[in-house]
């Protein structure tokens, strides 16, 4: 997730409207910013850092003047943060300058055509790749806007893109797959990623659809579809606080970061699916090869990952074993050369994560991280890196990392597991729209009114469902402040039992009409019986119902993908009842987002 941002006219400040606007999209990237104005010459400004770096290199240029421009802040998925790595990009003669927010799929051979070509890079990203093509077309004689179409045309994935051009004022976008908003104002338009970098100017917003262009100039926006046809757009006027700046219209980050979800798995999962074959690719992967052992380490939210992802892996036939990263350690663990140690870390910074992979390291284990941020400590570190590409989470609670760290774990097994996937993969791909169909239709807000003064909150699950209870704890224990245990289901007879009346709801994960459903019915039966109200977490298949106060009702779907799907109705009642209890939920008490102390 990247934020970029575009002004034309001449009612401001062209450089200061760009810096206002990354400020208001820093929520979606903070790792690197850039600008680029288009005046008689291309002037490119960019820095590794925050938006206030770039601010800071900016005192004193001459960057005021000149009526166009475009902006980025950035959220590495290709090539670390870096001031080369930073957006906008630009052809080689510094005709045109590109900013993107996306995955364009088809890079690497765009990229090795160009570079045989003659074309010299100088950034480690797919964007740069853009204006490359954009140069060549110009090169070919064609005009800025032919350039830009035809470039657009050669790219796969997901974008919002803008240009602009040297002796121009015209901004060129286009969008696929990522959102793009245009503004229009009194006093110049504007486009970005998302209303807040441009709602202290204008309230008068077009929204742009999948598969079309806008020309943007002082005299006004020309929209286009992809043969180049005019489309007659719609201006809307939204009511927007800028105080919520960055939450998108939800009161608070984490509810707006449980919303992202089908978007942050979709981008998680984009080009590591091989649709015709029903296999999963992980081309950063390409040199991993499992000997051993699997170890993953974890801590918090990303232990509960780190349980599903052995899970998937036990399943394959694969020694596979989490370990809290706090409690491994190597003299008491046996590691060896032959084995494979994954850090599960969203950060990619948590201390004990860290000191578990690097005695991992040095006992001679191969090592690989599975985190959200580019060039983060366990990034670097370790061998290996996977990115669950899930954009920044800002909210404490880990909730739209978690369900991206499930699906990219599910790819992980595919590739170190080998076998036949098509099962795991069909599940795969359906995920986010089964979360979305949860977040569409979930109840859940009625059923944390209903419970809302409950004593304390139990969770049970068998299988992958086990991590997803544990999960529904810690969520509702971290942002509410009340207990909340989750339990193996097979386990609550054991001791737990003791806890269970009538003011403990007890939440059972019960997906599928299987062995594994039957057994935590059964456990079920167990609690009703002893008078705590169930809430039933299900695809109806089983009879579960029956014995259920409550239904948190999900789609159905294979029995992977169900572990993730089903854990979104358990962050949606954690936070309705942190809400309800007025709790500060993107901040809860004695917590920080990440823990780089032992
Ligand atoms: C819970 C939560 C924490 C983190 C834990 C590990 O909502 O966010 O439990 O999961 O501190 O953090 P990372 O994944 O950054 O290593």
């Amino acid at each position: 997730m990247c934020g970029i941002i575009g002004y034309v006219g001449d009612g401001h400040d062209t450089a200061d409207v760009l810096l206002d606007g990354l400020s208001g999209l820093e929520y979606r990237g903070y790792d690197s910013a850039g600008i680029a104005l288009a005046n008689a010459t291309l002037d490119v400004f960019k820095r590794e850092g925050e938006v206030s770096a770039l601010e800071s290199a900016l005192e004193g240029a001459d960057v005021h003047g000149g009526a166009v421009g475009i902006g980025h802040t950035r959220w590495s998925t290709h090539g670390p943060p870096s001031d080369a790595n930073a957006h906008p990009h630009t052809d080689e003669r510094n005709r045109v300058a590109v900013v993107h927010n996306g995955i364009i799929e088809n890079y690497q051979e765009i990229r090795d055509e160009l570079t045989a070509a003659g074309v010299t890079f100088v950034s480690e990203t797919d964007t740069e790749v853009v204006p490359h093509l954009i140069g060549q077309a110009l090169d070919a004689g064609y005009d800025p806007e032919e350039a830009f179409r035809r470039a657009v045309d050669r790219i796969e994935g997901s974008y919002a893109i803008a240009a602009v051009f040297v002796g121009s004022e015209t901004i060129y976008a286009a969008r696929e797959s990522s959102p793009l908003v245009l503004g229009v104002g009194d006093e110049g338009h504007y486009l970005a990623s998302d209303v807040p970098a441009f709602v202290e100017y204008t309230d008068r917003v077009i929204y742009l659809d999948d598969g079309e262009f806008a020309r943007i100039e002082e005299g006004g926006i020309v929209v286009t579809d992809r043969e180049g046809l005019v489309v007659e757009t719609s201006i809307e006027t939204i009511e927007w606080d800028p105080e919520e700046t960055g939450k998108s219209g939800y009161d608070h980050y984490m509810q707006k970061e449980i919303y992202e979800q089908p978007t942050s798995l979709r981008q998680c999962l984009r080009g590591r699916v091989d649709e015709l074959e029903g296999e999963i690719v992980l081309e950063e992967l390409a040199d991993l090869a499992v000997e051993g052992p699997v170890q993953f380490v974890a801590c918090g939210t990303s232990y509960h990952a780190a349980l599903y992802g052995s899970a998937l892996l036990q399943e394959r036939g694969i020694p596979a074993q989490a370990f809290l990263a706090s409690e491994y350690a190597s003299e008491r663990v046996p590691v060896g050369e032959d084995h494979l140690v994954v850090g599960v870390t969203q950060s990619g910074e948590t201390a004990d994560t860290m000191r578990a992979l690097r005695e991992a390291s040095a006992a001679g284990a191969e090592t690989l991280a599975v985190t959200n941020v580019v060039a983060s400590s366990a990034a670097r570190e370790c061998d290996h890196a996977l990115y669950i590409r899930a954009g920044p989470e800002i909210g404490v609670a880990a909730t739209k990392t978690f369900a991206s760290q499930q699906v990219a774990l599910t790819a992980l097994a595919c590739v170190i597991g080998g076998g036949d996937s098509r099962e795991v993969v069909r599940g795969l791909r359906s995920v986010p729209d089964k979360v979305q169909t949860v977040l569409d239709e979930s109840t859940a807000r009625e059923v944390a009114a209903e419970y809302v003064d409950a004593d304390a909150y139990f969770f049970i699950g068998r299988h992958y469902q086990y991590p997803v209870a544990l999960e529904g704890a810690l969520k509702m224990k971290e942002i509410t402040y009340k207990h909340a245990e989750g339990f193996a289901a097979g386990e609550l007879k054991h001791g737990p039992l003791a806890l269970v009346t009538e003011r403990t709801p007890v939440f059972a994960l019960v997906t599928g009409d299987g062995e594994i459903a039957r057994k935590t019915i059964g456990n079920v039966k167990e609690v009703e019986a002893r008078g705590a109200p169930v809430v039933a977490v299900t695809d109806g298949q089983s009879d579960v119902e029956q014995y259920a106060d409550h239904v948190l009702r999900v789609p159905t779907s294979t029995p992977v993908a169900a572990a993730t799907v089903a854990n979104v109705q358990l962050q949606l009642v954690a936070y309705w009842v942190a809400n309800m209890l007025g709790r500060s939920i993107d901040k809860p008490r004695n917590l920080a987002k990440s823990v780089t102390v032992e």
